[in-house]
């Protein structure tokens, strides 16, 4: 039986569809080159260790009976705990643990650090104790461990770091669909505000009581926009997708989760000859994405800067979680 095993997984970025996923639309994901390396070994005793340094936390213990039930589980380390707690609720197993993860990216970014170190943190488990899953087990149980730690999502950043590559995906997974892209020259700013997810997702929940005629019409038109870019995508369409991209944006900021910050940025990649751009996630701040001809990648970079934000060298990543050989 292995006694340590080492997995990564990738960040994420959303492409098209954020919000209408969560009421059962579809969204496309793609999976970046940005990974997280969760390192899980048998350890002696009844305690599970946790050094996770890229969120400070260096040496945290709790004993297995006590495993997920703490009121004050530092944040850095809440997903990995409670994945570890439902994993051995479901499997019926147990051990002494220590678990280290390493990270390439900042959380800051809103990436997917902690959809990726759940989804690490599982699959690392699976592989230790030898039960053979699917990657939609995988899913379930990472599905539930971050929406019983957040209360809401739709679960795509978690699909995101188990399939890689780009993913059609429906709310809770209940559609999972890999596409096939060969490349995406997509250009990534970040607006040095990190965003909440939690209020966006609630102000557009309140939009709708208010008004759901008119929110749910947007959501069906954003589901449209995300058929059509499925379309463009396998095609490499980019100035169709370019497009696309600019009308996603008018329904987002409709939604109210735009920021000046984003639609400078926006505005600044569209006049320096991006053939579209959007924000990314579930905006108010966070990353918006851009899609360049090559000869206008200069350009577009230095636009962003100008408009206050922060280029990020990312790169579409084909590969999801994998099992790293010790
Ligand atoms: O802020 P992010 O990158 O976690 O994206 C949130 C996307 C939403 O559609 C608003 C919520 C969700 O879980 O799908």
């Amino acid at each position: 039986m292995k006694k340590t095993v080492e997995v990564s997984a990738p960040g994420k970025l959303m492409l098209f569809g954020e919000h209408a996923v969560v009421y059962d639309r579809p969204c496309i994901v793609i999976a970046v080159n940005q990974r997280l390396t969760v390192r899980t070994s048998f350890y002696p005793g009844n305690k599970i260790i946790i050094d996770a340094p890229n969120v400070g936390i260096v040496g945290y213990e709790t004993e297995i009976s006590r495993l997920g039930k703490g009121n004050n589980i530092p944040k850095g380390v809440r997903f990995i705990e409670i994945a570890v707690a439902n994993f051995f609720d479901l499997y019926k197993v147990s051990s002494g643990l220590k678990i280290e993860t390493r990270s390439d990216f900042s959380s800051e970014f809103g990436f997917g650090s902690s959809s990726a170190v759940t989804v690490g943190t599982v699959t690392s488990l699976f592989r230790l104790f030898q039960i053979d899953c699917s990657k939609k087990d995988i899913f379930d149980l990472c599905f539930e461990t971050v929406f019983s730690i957040q209360g809401l999502g739709s679960g795509f950043d978690i699909a995101s770091a188990i399939w890689g590559g780009a993913l059609y995906f429906v709310n809770r997974g209940k559609k999972i669909e890999p596409l096939k892209i060969k490349k995406l020259p997509l250009l990534v700013g970040y607006t040095g505000v990190k965003a909440d997810t939690a209020p966006l997702v609630n102000k557009v929940a309140s939009l709708r009581e208010r008004n759901p005629k008119i929110v749910d019409s947007m959501f069906d038109t954003i589901k449209d926009i995300v058929e059509d870019a499925r379309v463009c995508l396998e095609k490499q369409d980019l100035k169709g997708l370019g497009e696309l991209m600019n009308l996603n944006q008018g329904l987002l900021d409709s939604l109210g989760v735009g920021s000046d910050k984003l639609s400078c940025m926006i505005n600044a990649a569209r006049e320096s000859g991006a053939y579209g751009a959007k924000l990314s996630g579930a905006g108010g701040g966070d990353c918006m994405i851009a899609l360049a001809p090559s000869g206008k990648k200069q350009n577009v970079e230095s636009a962003m800067k100008v408009a206050g934000g922060f280029p990020v060298n990312i790169k579409f990543e084909p590969e999801g979680v994998k099992i790293v050989n010790l």
